[in-house]
């Protein structure tokens, strides 16, 4: 990321600046300075200029810029327009080294979900790995993805969306009865030993600016439910608050639980060993959902497909 651009970006998100101004805040030539603004407004940001200098206007919503403007989490950001798989860049970046660093797009071409499944990725919506390198052992992996759950349904109950999680990390809307519609899914992918995670990517991808009539049966989208969205905002929050909760590894259950459509509600879940059928009772650090069966007996689960 162009370090000087940001800072003039934010001098002219503080704005109005006049370009002599900026130039000395900045300390660099006024040529540098028009050739930065240049730059932005070619990039799709809207900088304004009157007798009182230049100021921001619109921003184009998942620009690497945009997002690491007042972000309030250190994350690098490394966005596209368009790539293959955020994951995979992702990993990428992992094996050479990296960490704290967002990779986000406005679409994927080859988009992957859980269980080896393609995520269809149209244009429109806020795609993004996270690629993190937490000292902690292996066997607490699964609430890194719990933690991106939680961040992503408050980003989007930020947005005005009835956002709910549904075992393990499905961001839901609920409807009627017990049904819902997904609106975000995880994929995490890692790297380590069991003493330790070398690194984990956590892919996040959210239906955002869809409209009903494009989404397929069973999603949602942020537009479809509120009318509108602000991508930039939910990026930007969804990266706070997994930092924040990625620093608190013991808040990472409650604040899951505090969003979980999924206890109280029978469920039957695909495993392994066959499938799990009872009431939802409780999820247990790292993620293992408890489910009390006909006969009583209360069945520990760590991974499945569910159904509710
Ligand atoms: C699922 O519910 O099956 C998980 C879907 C995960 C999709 C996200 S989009 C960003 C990241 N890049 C990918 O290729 N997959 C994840």
């Amino acid at each position: 990321m162009n370090e000087t651009r940001l800072r003039v970006l934010s001098a002219l998100a503080d704005g109005p600046v006049s370009g002599p101004a900026l130039a000395d805040e900045l300390d660099v030539s006024r040529a540098a300075v028009w050739k930065h603004v240049e730059a932005l407004r070619e990039a799709g940001f809207e900088v304004v200029s009157d007798d009182g200098g230049y100021a921001l206007g619109a921003m184009p919503p998942l620009h690497e810029l945009a997002i690491a403007l007042h972000l309030d989490a250190p994350f690098a950001v490394e966005s596209h327009d368009s790539i293959d798989s955020t994951n995979r860049r992702g990993r990428e970046l992992a094996e050479s080294g990296a960490s704290d660093v967002a990779v986000v797009a406005d679409e994927q071409t080859g988009g992957r979900g859980r269980l080896d499944r393609a995520w269809s990725s149209p244009s429109g919506g806020v795609y993004l790995s996270l690629v993190v390198r937490p000292d902690v052992p292996m066997r607490d992996a699964p609430l890194f993805t719990l933690a991106a759950a939680v961040a992503a349904a408050r980003a989007a109950r930020e947005q005005g969306v009835d956002a709910r999680i549904k075992w393990p990390n499905d961001v839901v809307v609920p409807r009627d009865g017990t049904s819902y519609d997904k609106l975000s899914g995880i994929l995490t992918e890692m790297q380590g030993e069991a003493d330790r995670i070398g690194w984990l990517v956590v892919g996040v991808g959210t239906n955002a600016e869809a409209t009903a009539d494009e989404l397929p049966e069973g999603a949602t989208s942020v537009r479809a439910e509120t009318g509108g969205v602000d991508r930039r905002a939910f990026a930007q929050r969804l990266l706070a608050e997994f930092d924040a909760l990625r620093s608190d590894l013991d808040s990472v259950v409650p604040a899951w639980r505090d969003l979980a459509l999924t206890l109280g509600q029978r469920v039957r879940v695909e495993t392994t060993d066959g499938d799990v059928v009872g009431e939802a009772v409780d999820v247990d650090r790292p993620g293992t959902l408890v489910v009390r069966r006909d006969d009583g007996e209360a069945v520990r689960v760590s991974a499945g497909d569910c159904e509710h």
